[in-house]
């Protein structure tokens, strides 16, 4: 069952997300179902989204969900936790990453305020007990463009722009010494762009080198990443 359909047949918790999520969401997580991951959920909400994990990813999968509303620790489940804490607490998140880990999926479905999505994807993205092949997302990024969650259009520290500019970063060894690349740049495959939402897909990155195949075979060539413009 895919998780459109999932969601026309839960009759369970309280769940609460945008319709284009559903398919996005299989999308990127299908490769994790039915298999022993870790999943941290940020923001649990009326606890229906963790039910719909837990259809999704099946029995071996262990869920966790954090919120800073202790009344979500009653929606805790079979091999599902539920901790109370802030997603912006280093020393919380520390904590459930250790208990959790490693962690190959992490989804910030929290407050949503600009400053929170900021600070917890700087703890989490390059955390030692975030999956070098694990996958990010946040959702709900329309409040990217809200001022009362710290949003505004092209608003310099929105997560939105910071999202803009990391897509620089994924490309830093093309801008010719231009930007250095970062740890970002070496931990990152891929960043997908939907309404609302952004993934990021972790991975180790291949050699920089281009190949090119013929009937003489197959070679490897050396890019000149520094080459000045007009030198070509
Ligand atoms: C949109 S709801 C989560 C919905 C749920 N994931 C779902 O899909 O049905 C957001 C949750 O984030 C929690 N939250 C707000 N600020 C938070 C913070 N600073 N740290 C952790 N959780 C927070 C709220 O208490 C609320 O339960």
């Amino acid at each position: 069952m895919n998780l459109w359909a999932d969601l026309h047949n839960h009759r369970g918790r309280l769940l609460h997300k945008w319709a284009q999520y559903f398919p996005a969401y299989e999308r990127h997580f299908a490769r994790f179902r039915n298999q022993a991951v870790s999943v941290l959920e940020i923001g649990v909400g009326d606890g229906g989204s963790l039910q719909m994990w837990r259809r999704f990813f099946g029995p071996y999968a262990r869920l966790m969900g954090i919120d800073i509303d202790p009344k979500c620790k009653a929606f805790e489940d079979y091999n599902t936790a539920v901790r109370i804490g802030d997603q912006s607490d280093p020393a919380f998140l520390n904590a459930i990453m250790d208990e959790l880990g490693p962690v190959q999926i992490i989804i910030d479905d929290g407050s949503h305020r600009m400053d929170h999505v900021r600070r917890t994807f700087e703890l989490l993205y390059h955390h030692r007990q975030f999956d070098p092949n694990g996958i990010y997302v946040v959702e709900d990024l329309h409040t990217a463009y809200w001022p009362e969650f710290g949003g505004g259009l092209r608003r310099p520290d929105s997560f939105i722009e910071i999202a803009k500019a990391q897509v620089d970063e994924l490309n830093a060894q093309h801008t010719r010494g231009a930007l250095p690349p970062t740890p970002f740049t070496g931990a990152t495959l891929s960043m997908h762009f939907y309404d609302s939402m952004v993934f990021y897909e972790r991975g180790r990155r291949p050699p920089n080198v281009s190949m090119m195949a013929d009937a003489e075979g197959t070679r490897q060539v050396q890019i000149v990443f520094n080459r000045r413009a007009g030198s070509d």
